[in-house]
């Protein structure tokens, strides 16, 4: 008996051994999100596909010259929800249709799609809500609905939204982000974040990044940390991406710190965050629950006790 106890040990440490020779697994790392493309929209979801264009052309039918109506800033959703949502760490919208509707600190409410599509008209597109009834609307909400319906209820996948970055111990710096500016993004985006309108004349190719054709102090853009995620990410735009990104971390910070120094549209924002506990370190208008000024909390450092 305890011979053949024995002899099992052996051959239970035996295959210890083995398994310890084997070369060690790299861990499989889970790809991230990618949205399906326009192309794949069928021609019975034509509600989508009218969503779909509106997102990508959104200064051709909402914009200033507007085909349908005269609403937004002349931006498509699309400058910041890249491919029409579809990018991974683009700022995509593959967790809309999974997490909403959901309780938001900004309103203090449980916000539906609509409710939050037209916070980015108000606010990213600087300009007035869309009806909910629609047909824009309800193109919009189809479109979601496409993207997002096979994401499990309440699951956000990988590369959902925008990244957050590693945080910095000093405060990010609008005179590095200057130089920043000025060596990789003035060339598309224009000397003074002007931006470049298209030949047509409707709308953009290349974005505004500040003035009066920009997001408003009310965008999720106007917070450091948005801004600096999205652009370690996605730019410089056609170079940089999740696989690949150009910026350092601290580039990022310093350059979104800088974007959002200069000028550009107001929006009263009275009613945002109820609670005031609930703000984000980096919303830059008080009053705060600790006490901290406005330019810290825009710019940082956030850390405790730095
Ligand atoms: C200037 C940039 C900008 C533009 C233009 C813009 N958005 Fe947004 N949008 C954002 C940012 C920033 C967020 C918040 C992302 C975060 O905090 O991770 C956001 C969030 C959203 C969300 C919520 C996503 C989620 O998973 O919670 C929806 C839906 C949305 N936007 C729809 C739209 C639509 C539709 C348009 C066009 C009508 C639009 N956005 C235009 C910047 C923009
Ligand atoms: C090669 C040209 C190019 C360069 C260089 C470039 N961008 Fe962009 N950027 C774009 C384009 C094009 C879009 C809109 C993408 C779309 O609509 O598909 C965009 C969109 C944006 C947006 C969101 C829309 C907006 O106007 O608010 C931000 C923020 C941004 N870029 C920041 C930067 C920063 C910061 C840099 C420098 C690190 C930079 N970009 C460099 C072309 C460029």
């Amino acid at each position: 008996m305890i011979r053949h106890l024995s002899f099992i040990s052996i051959l239970v440490l035996l295959a210890a051994c083995q398994e310890k020779q084997e070369p060690a697994k790299a861990p499989v790392e889970e790809a991230p999100w990618q949205g399906w493309n326009k192309y794949q929209i069928k021609p019975e979801d034509s509600l989508a596909a009218y969503g779909h264009e509106l997102i990508a052309n959104t200064s051709y039918y909402l914009g200033p010259k507007g085909k349908v109506a005269a609403l937004t800033n002349g931006m498509n959703c699309q400058n910041c929800h890249l491919d029409g949502g579809t990018v991974p760490y683009g700022n995509n919208y593959s967790a809309v249709i999974s997490t909403y509707p959901k309780f938001r600190g900004r309103s203090g409410t449980y916000e539906t799609i609509p409710k939050r599509v037209n916070d980015c008209m108000e606010r990213s597109l600087n300009g007035v809500a869309l009806d909910t009834n629609s047909r824009e609307m309800q193109a919009i909400l189809a479109y979601m609905h496409w993207i997002g319906d096979d994401i499990p209820k309440d699951s956000t996948p990988k590369g959902a939204g925008i990244p957050d970055l590693p945080e910095m111990n000093r405060a990010a710096d609008p005179n590095l982000g200057a130089i920043v500016y000025k060596n990789k993004c003035a060339v598309c985006h224009g000397p003074n974040g002007e931006g470049q309108p298209n030949a047509e004349g409707y709308g953009y190719t290349y974005p505004p990044l500040w003035g009066d054709n920009s997001y408003n102090v009310g965008a999720g853009m106007y917070r450091v940390s948005r801004l600096a995620g999205y652009a370690k990410y996605n730019m410089p735009f056609g170079t940089a991406n999740y696989k690949n990104q150009v910026l350092t971390n601290e580039e990022a910070w310093d350059v979104a710190a800088y974007i959002n120094s200069r000028p550009r549209p107001a929006k009263d924002l009275s009613k945002d965050w109820p609670d005031i506990k609930k703000k984000p370190k980096d919303h830059p208008f008080g009053p705060y629950a600790d006490g901290l000024t406005e330019v810290q909390h825009k710019y940082g450092p956030w850390k405790k006790g730095k």
